[in-house]
């Protein structure tokens, strides 16, 4: 029969790897919940309105990327390319306005893009996400960086840039597109020909082109940042300086884009060297009109994500550290009851304990506790045996329950050997 495969561009997770990300998980579970983010879920497919007016119309995510498909009462469902939109159509759902804000949750799940797979870049990923609703004090975009620098930080990613930027509000951006789109027209002789023919759909594209000519042009080009309201300078100010304050360097980027149409005021992104192309580790940024756009009351918001695929290909394969593990070996083929009875009783104990279940010898048992990494196996057979795996030392048990006070001794021993 042909062997079936995992679709393109999706990840089988082994049990190695799965391991690594739950730890990632547990990380940022530990830096979120100290400074007051609660988990929340939302499901993994939403109404496709959900992403076409959040993440936005003119995007290339809602208008090449989506999975999307009817339900069998031909309402159009798509699977979620970013958790942002859905939260904030829960926090309208469940009048999360009522609650004392800013709200601050955070999210651990897949997410569904159909993008052209290349290292890094999947179409089903996993984000951490976390998003602080209700409030527009600077104080909570510089702590969601700090907060993301931190997970990366101590997942390991090794050394990271930060590129920061602000997009004002939507009219300063939508008068500031018709500026660039006039300021490019007028030099369309020196620009490239991809960039020309995309003057009106994405001028900011101009910005990251290759070609000398237009990187000249670009030179001179009017920047966003230059053109902002007064409040949203002053915003965009006070975030700066809670990261400088924090110690925590970055590169003012006035050419950032993001691919997600709701973002006003603060956007940044953590770019890794160790990742090639697709270099983003996490951004995010501020929204402070999307809970407007999706029907509920004017609230602004900020928060991040970040890929945990990319956060662990950037901090390279390392060895999993081995738990202390307790291994039951069975000398005489009738102890498979005890063998079982005494596993129950050593993992109700605490004890990670694995037991013979595959019919092997008594040299390939002693085998197998190596490749678990048992500091101890108990042998069964007419006696209870404890057996210290780095001095080869048995002891005898006088019971079962007596072998949790001896394992103790052994791993005692072991600890304070190393
Ligand atoms: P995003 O920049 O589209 O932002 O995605 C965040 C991160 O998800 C990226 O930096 C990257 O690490 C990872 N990622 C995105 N697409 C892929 C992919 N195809 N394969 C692997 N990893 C990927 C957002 O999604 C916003 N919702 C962030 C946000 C939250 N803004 C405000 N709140």
């Amino acid at each position: 029969m042909k062997k079936l495969q995992a679709p393109r561009g999706t990840l089988d997770v082994l049990p190695q790897d799965a391991r690594r990300r739950l730890k990632v998980i547990a990380t940022a579970d530990e830096v979120l919940s100290r400074a007051g983010y609660e988990p929340m879920e939302t499901p993994v497919f939403e109404d496709t309105e959900v992403f076409a007016r959040g993440v936005g119309e003119s995007t290339d995510i809602v208008q090449k990327e989506m999975f999307t498909f009817e339900d069998k009462a031909g309402r159009s469902l798509t699977l979620r390319p970013e958790a942002t939109a859905g939260i904030c159509r829960a926090y309208i759902e469940h009048g999360m306005h009522k609650l004392a804000q800013p709200v601050k949750v955070w999210y651990a799940g897949p997410f569904f893009r159909h993008e052209a797979p290349q290292a890094g870049r999947f179409r089903q990923f996993t984000q951490i996400d976390a998003e602080a609703i209700g409030s527009d004090d600077p104080s909570l975009d510089a702590e969601l960086i700090l907060l993301l620098d931190e997970i990366l930080e101590l997942a390991g990613t090794g050394p990271r840039r930060l590129r920061l930027s602000s997009l004002g509000s939507r009219d300063t951006r939508a008068e500031y597109l018709e500026e660039l789109k006039r300021f490019l027209r007028a030099r369309e002789d020196e620009l490239s020909e991809e960039v020309r023919a995309r003057i009106d759909q994405n001028p900011l594209r101009a910005f990251d082109a290759d070609h000398p000519g237009t990187q000249a042009v670009m030179k001179e080009a009017p920047l966003l940042l230059d053109r902002l309201a007064a409040d949203d300078a002053e915003h965009f100010a006070a975030v700066r300086a809670l990261l400088d304050m924090a110690g925590l360097e970055h590169e003012l980027d006035p050419t950032l884009v993001r691919g997600l149409d709701y973002y006003t005021r603060t956007v940044f992104e953590f770019e890794s060297d160790r990742l090639g192309a697709q270099a983003a580790l996490g951004g995010g940024g501020r929204y402070d009109g999307l809970i407007e756009e999706l029907g509920g009351p004017p609230t602004p918001g900020v928060g991040f994500a970040a890929g945990i695929e990319r956060i662990l290909l950037a901090a390279g394969d390392v060895t999993p550290e081995r738990q202390p593990t307790v291994f039951i070996a069975m000398a005489k083929p009738d102890s498979g009851r005890l063998a079982f009875q005494l596993a129950g009783l050593l993992r109700r104990e605490g004890f990670r304990t694995e037991m013979e279940q595959a019919g092997r010898s008594m040299k390939g048992q002693l085998k197998q506790a190596d490749r678990v990494g048992a500091y101890a196996t108990v042998i069964l057979g007419d006696t209870i045996e404890v057996k210290d795996m780095s001095s080869g030392e048995q002891q005898e048990a006088s019971s079962p329950a007596d072998v949790p006070s001896l394992l103790r001794s052994v791993h005692e021993r072991e600890a304070s050997a190393t």
